[in-house]
């Protein structure tokens, strides 16, 4: 069977909470587009059949989510520079003659959101970045580009946030800590931003309250209904700035619905409408 109308669609293991279907359906809407989005679930073992049979059905690209995006990677036929240096992949650009090409949108959507969106600018700040995982290592280029001050990655794991760290080819002062060494550290940051999985999977942060004062930019790439745990805390410690992901969700959409259709969405209409 092949698709009627250009069809993208979403891979993850789970798929169903994915809100990426609504959100391309709305783009589409807004630029009078006709396309369908799916949601497809897979698994480690069924991954690489799956992306061929919807390539083979005459798919047009993917979206790739967790625990996928570096698997997908060895399932693509060329890499932009920018998702090698992620390490991962969110997109598929699926070309006429069947070839795949990977990209990952996810820092582009992160440095819009907080710079677009919220009008906040990364320049000559001190930023502090929890978690050295897939996550933290696909925004850190776009971090670095905008020119902090100095950046500083905490990890529970401390040798993740040292590898990454050493791989950044950068003029900007670069640190990496575990925990305990934040609680001696006792500096207060312009931006914090939350890129470990602790809010997914509902775990608390031990963090020092001398990191944040009321003008930090509090940012949780994760979001739920209610604020994440580590929004509360920022919250609770007096901090006027606390966002969530939800932003940035829509934002690495519309880069990739970009990329797939040259038209570049709305993003402030459907941030609202979520
Ligand atoms: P993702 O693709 O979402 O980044 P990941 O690559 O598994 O997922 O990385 C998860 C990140 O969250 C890691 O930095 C992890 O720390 P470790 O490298 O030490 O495992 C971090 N993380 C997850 N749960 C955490 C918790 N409860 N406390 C602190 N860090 C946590």
């Amino acid at each position: 069977m092949t698709f009627t109308i250009d069809t993208y669609a979403v891979i993850g293991d789970p798929v169903a909470q994915s809100k990426s279907p609504l959100i391309h359906k709305l783009f589409a809407q807004q630029s009078t587009q006709i396309l369908d989005y799916l949601k497809i679930h897979a698994t480690m073992d069924t991954l690489a059949k799956t992306i061929d049979d919807f390539c083979d059905q005459g798919g047009k690209g993917l979206n790739i989510t967790a625990p996928f995006k570096l698997a997908a990677m060895q399932l693509v036929d060329k890499l932009t520079d920018n998702a090698k240096q992620a390490g991962a992949i969110n997109t598929i650009i699926i070309n006429q003659n069947g070839s795949r090409l990977g990209e990952n949108t996810d820092g582009i959507g992160l440095v819009r959101d907080i710079t677009i969106n919220h009008s906040y600018s990364f320049t000559n700040k001190h930023i502090l970045l929890l978690g050295a995982g897939g996550a933290a290592k696909g925004i850190l280029p776009h971090l670095l580009n905008q020119q902090p001050a100095s950046l500083t990655i905490i990890n529970r794991t401390l040798s993740k946030a040292e590898q990454l760290i050493a791989t950044q080819q950068t003029q900007i002062s670069l640190h990496a800590y575990d925990y305990s060494k934040l609680h001696d550290l006792a500096q207060t940051y312009d931006l914090i931003l939350n890129a470990t999985s602790a809010s997914l999977h509902r775990q608390t942060l031990t963090l020092p309250k001398s990191i944040i004062n009321t003008n930090t930019f509090c940012y949780d790439l994760s979001y739920a209904e209610k604020p994440t745990l580590f929004l509360q805390w920022c919250q609770q410690q007096g901090a006027r700035y606390c966002i969530d992901g939800k932003g940035m969700l829509v934002e690495q959409a519309a880069e990739s619905f970009y990329l797939w259709r040259g038209i570049r969405p709305d993003t402030q209409s459907i941030i609202k409408k979520l």
